[in-house]
């Protein structure tokens, strides 16, 4: 399967960093064709710009300024998403990817009889997010209502194929986490991308 994986963290060596290692780890071995996409060692630039909002709509333009990440977005089979929690959803560079990136025409299409978006990335069949927070579980699933996960199960995934199949990996307390639960977590997102 092609496989791109959308990483964003600003530290290599951070948890994420590591996760991110992982994932790719653990895709190679199963002969997934990988394509990694670290939006912070590209230093992508995730303002959508004044041009850029205005040709939103306009599909002949809407992709001018984005055509390699364009066709990252066109060629993949599936997506992998790896990132913090930070105000409880994606880092903004990450956002930022998908403001300029996710453009309709691609990522969907706006019929203009109806204000309901139709999907546009219906030849990617599979979609993984894993994420960790601060937050403990409490917090961050309960007072929070998983608000990130909210955006990737009701806002991404609807974009794919409609059988798309959906990994959400989460790690919560990173922050505080022991070195042991670091690494079962770590487990975890190998032996989880190693069957993916
Ligand atoms: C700008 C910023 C915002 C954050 N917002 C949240 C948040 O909303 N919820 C949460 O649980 N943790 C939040 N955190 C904590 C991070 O999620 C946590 O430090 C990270 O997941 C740990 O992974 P890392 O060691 O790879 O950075 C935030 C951290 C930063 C720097």
């Amino acid at each position: 399967m092609k496989v791109q994986i959308i990483h964003a963290h600003p530290e290599e060596g951070s948890f994420n960093g590591a996760i991110h290692t992982r994932i790719i780890e653990a895709l190679s071995c199963n002969d997934h064709e990988v394509a990694d996409l670290d939006l912070y060692r590209e230093e992508f630039q995730p303002i959508l710009s004044r041009t850029e909002w205005a040709n939103y709509h306009d599909t002949t333009k809407n992709t001018n300024t984005v055509k390699s990440y364009i066709e990252g977005l066109l060629w993949a089979e599936a997506l992998v998403f790896c990132y913090p929690t930070w105000w409880h959803g994606a880092p903004a560079i990450l956002k930022g990817y998908l403001d300029r990136v996710f453009v309709p025409g691609i990522a969907f299409h706006l019929p203009k009889n109806s204000s309901q978006a139709q999907p546009g990335l219906t030849h990617i069949r599979k979609l993984g997010v894993v994420t960790t927070c601060g937050g403990s579980w409490l917090r961050e699933a309960v007072y929070m209502r998983q608000a990130g996960k909210g955006v990737v199960l009701q806002a991404l995934k609807p974009l794919l194929n409609k059988k798309a199949q959906c990994i959400y990996l989460i790690n919560y307390s990173t922050d505080k986490a022991s070195a042991n639960t670091k690494e079962n977590f770590l487990r975890k997102v190998s032996l989880t991308f190693s069957k993916f």
